[in-house]
């Protein structure tokens, strides 16, 4: 889950699909990251830790980090919440850089549209729920598809 500072949108990422994921019985490695590296170090957001917390999701042990082209291959798949980090993951990237496993979180719920989820940084509460709504709908499809395909592989 890679967002600009790791620190609002890409935790929660983190922490919806990992309780999602774990409450599916699916032994997955979610983990997220800042394409910039302002926040390396840092737990989440206030408000993003509120909202989790509101939402029974405990982020608070998050620390921030910078997306490395290692990442992309480490993991199965690389969410961006924006095209501008999804840009900024393909150029650290450079050579690693697997089009096939990246995309924009939004793209599973609204296919082709490349929409962004909303920076809530310079806001209020209330998009910090409007994110976490999003990812909310955004991971249960993405769980949803994964248990849909594994039913046709062996
Ligand atoms: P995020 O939000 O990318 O959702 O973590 C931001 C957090 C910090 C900054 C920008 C966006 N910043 O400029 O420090």
């Amino acid at each position: 889950m890679v967002c600009l500072g790791n620190i609002c949108r890409s935790p929660l990422a983190e922490g919806i699909l990992q309780a999602k994921a774990q409450a599916a019985g699916l032994d997955w490695q979610v983990e997220s990251a800042g394409t910039g590296g302002y926040h390396n170090g840092e737990a989440p957001h206030k408000l993003s830790q509120k909202v989790a917390k509101l939402n029974g999701i405990d982020i608070a042990g998050q620390r921030g980090r910078q997306y490395v082209a290692t990442d992309m291959d480490a993991f199965d798949r690389i969410y961006t919440m924006d095209e501008d980090n999804y840009q900024e993951v393909k150029r650290i990237s450079g050579r690693q850089f697997k089009p096939e496993k990246t995309d924009l979180i939004l793209n599973s719920i609204y296919p082709s549209e490349n929409r962004s989820v909303p920076d809530p940084w310079y806001g209020t509460e209330p998009g910090y729920h409007e994110v976490f709504e999003l990812l909310s709908n955004a991971c249960d499809r993405i769980i949803a598809d994964y248990l849909q395909a594994s039913k046709y592989r062996q």
